[in-house]
């Protein structure tokens, strides 16, 4: 292990969380120095530095400069959801804000949700380009952060990583997920918003480990869709590819909203692609022969996915 003045430091929020519990061990092996943030002690691991503050009070950052410093990477995966929203976007969002601007950080990994990706919901259409619709306070809390650090990524690298359901083959997730699945396995919303498809607690901290470890020139924001780390119009390109649309071409957006019913059946014989659906990529997800690592879902659920994309097309 490296000597400790030339460890890089990590300050983690959400480092007792599910990703974090197999985040910190993974870091600690790899010789980074690391300060967990919870509320309380007895949940940091041993080796990491303990840092027992609320991120939901205001001004928590200043009472803790004196320890935390010269941050390599900062990695902000605390949210809170428990009914307050004042407190609620403190800790998802506000407390973010404090230690970005009291820390002269390098590297700022946000973990948002594929949950709450932007989508126009009049014609339920999804794309890179959507506007980011916040349907509840996680959401709006979540997509304020990923706009904050837009808008200061010129100071710092940032990055954004979009999982969706996380599990992990020891938590009670896991029988969670195995009867959400078993009974219907695509997840969304009746109002097609949101999009969901499940993700092992190791793809989560490949893909924060990834991101520390890149050079300049980093997608700001990517999706861990079944165990790889995309880009979102590459997910999409992918999703494209196997569904023969890529030699067809792509409708004008003002044109895109009318695609619908017979005008998308006359545009599509006259070779051109309709846009993708909401429904369409979430099925696809579950695809045992477009998904990237199903495999490893299988692994853990015992359960196996077989709906084809064929048949989930509209
Ligand atoms: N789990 C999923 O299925 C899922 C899906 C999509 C996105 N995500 C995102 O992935 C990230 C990690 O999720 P997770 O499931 O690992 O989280 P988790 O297990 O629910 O843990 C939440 C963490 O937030 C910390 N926290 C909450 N409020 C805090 C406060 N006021 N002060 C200090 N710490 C606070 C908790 O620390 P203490 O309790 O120790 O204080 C805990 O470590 C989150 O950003 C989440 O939005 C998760």
């Amino acid at each position: 292990m490296s000597d400790a003045r030339e460890r890089k430091k990590v300050l983690i929020s959400g480092g007792t969380g599910l990703v974090g519990s197999v985040l910190v061990p993974r870091l600690l092996a790899k010789g980074y120095q690391v300060l967990v943030i919870s509320r309380r002690k007895e949940r940091i691991p041993r080796d990491a530095v303990p840092i027992v503050a609320d991120i939901s009070d205001r001004g928590w950052i200043a009472k803790c400069t004196d320890v935390v410093k010269d941050v390599d990477h900062l990695i902000w995966m605390a949210y809170s959801i428990a009914g307050d929203p004042e407190k609620d976007g403190r800790a998802t969002f506000s407390g973010l804000v404090e230690a970005v601007h009291a820390l002269q950080v390098r590297d700022v990994i946000f973990l948002g949700s594929t949950g709450v990706y932007g989508q126009n919901p009049a014609a339920g259409l999804y794309s890179e380009g959507s506007k980011k619709v916040a349907d509840t306070n996680y959401a709006k809390d979540k997509i304020s952060a990923v706009e904050f650090l837009r808008d200061q990524s010129a100071r710092f690298r940032a990055t954004v990583l979009h999982p969706s359901c996380i599990y992990s083959a020891d938590s009670r997730r896991v029988e969670y997920y195995r009867k959400l699945l078993a009974s219907v396995y695509l997840v969304y919303r009746n109002d097609g918003s949101g999009t969901y498809n499940i993700v092992h607690t190791e793809d989560v901290v490949d893909a924060i480990l990834g991101a520390m470890s890149r050079e300049t020139g980093a997608a700001f924001e990517e999706y861990i869709v079944n165990g790889e780390t995309l880009r979102f119009r590459d997910w999409i390109r992918h999703i494209e590819q196997w569904c023969g649309y890529e030699d067809k071409k792509m409708l004008p957006p003002y044109l895109q909203p009318v695609c619908r019913g017979p005008v998308r059946q006359i545009l599509s014989r006259w070779g051109y692609r309709s846009p993708a659906k909401m429904p369409a990529l979430k099925a696809s997800l579950f695809e045992k022969e477009i998904v990237f690592s199903t495999e490893k879902i299988k692994n853990h659920l015992g359960w196996y996915p077989k709906k084809k994309l064929a048949e989930s097309l509209p």
